[in-house]
């Protein structure tokens, strides 16, 4: 059996005395996609962050395609070297409420510069390679436009095609929706739907709840640092027996059905 895309073994984080994440246990298969849902505060993000190592776990292990990250497996444990966090960190792309692209720079300078900094490429080959990703985001007409003449989910689109550019096996989402404007969700959704659909091993925190329930091979439900269910949307949605899991769904239809209004 192929080892789990990610593994994380108890995992616990505290920010000074708030304890964030409380003893978190979780493995994701290559080629699925979790997504991370629960209230505000819950350390959703934290524990994407823990998972990125962009954030340090303050016990417990994580493992990437079977190989440590942050830290040396077994006696001795040791900070990895900075050459081995990068190379594990490699596998990994992020993507972000914020888009954070660079303003003097076009869509395809966007995407490309990663490609020439962290990949030393030349301009040509970056380019092409550049380019090559946001035709896949559908963007390719759009490449010589400046984020200030793209939408928001045109410039999300953009974000997206910047991380997988660097070829990443396991893409990380946190939000990538929620700073959108509602008609601007869907497009950004359908390449994220293409994306699981070729088969990438993705962890999505979201609060797009039919998003989660019809992608999501697995449904992660954080309440106070604490992972309550991380099991098939059937199990999850179907029969919310959990009070904290049935609150927070509430919430959220109540929400939905008020946006129908
Ligand atoms: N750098 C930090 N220093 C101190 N506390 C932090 C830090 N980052 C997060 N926290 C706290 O950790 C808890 C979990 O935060 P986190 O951002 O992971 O929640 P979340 O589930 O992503 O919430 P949201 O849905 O609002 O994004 C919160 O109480 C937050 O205030
Ligand atoms: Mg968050």
């Amino acid at each position: 059996m192929s080892d789990p895309a990610i593994k994380v073994s108890h995992v616990s984080k505290q920010f000074g005395d708030t304890q964030v994440l409380r003893d978190i246990s979780l493995e994701v298969a290559p080629g699925t996609v979790s997504c991370l849902i629960g209230p505000s505060g819950s350390g959703k993000s934290t524990l994407l962050r823990c998972m990125a190592f962009l954030e340090q776990a303050t016990s417990g292990n994580i493992h990437i395609e079977g190989e440590p990250l942050g830290f040396t497996d077994g006696p001795g444990r040791k900070r990895q070297s900075p050459a081995e966090l990068r190379r594990v960190r490699s596998k990994i792309g992020m993507v972000f409420q914020q888009f954070n692209l660079w303003p003097h720079m076009t869509a395809l300078g966007n995407v490309s510069l990663a490609l020439r900094r962290v990949r030393g490429m030349g301009r040509a080959e970056a380019e092409e390679r550049a380019m090559k990703q946001l035709d896949k985001v559908g963007l390719k007409e759009r490449a010589h436009h400046y984020p200030a003449q793209l939408s928001g989910g045109q410039q999300q689109r953009v974000a997206i095609a910047r991380a997988l550019a660097l070829d990443p096996t396991i893409m990380f989402f946190d939000e990538p929706t929620s700073a959108l404007d509602p008609e601007l969700t869907g497009e950004v959704l359908s390449v994220m739907r293409e994306l699981a659909a070729e088969g990438m091993t993705m962890v999505v925190v979201t609060h797009e709840i039919g998003f989660a329930a019809s992608v999501g091979n697995r449904i992660a439900f954080l309440d106070g640092g604490r992972l309550l269910f991380h099991d098939t949307p059937e199990v999850v949605f179907a029969a919310p027996r959990e009070p904290r899991l049935e609150q927070f769904l509430d919430t959220y239809l109540d929400r939905g059905a008020a946006m129908l209004k």
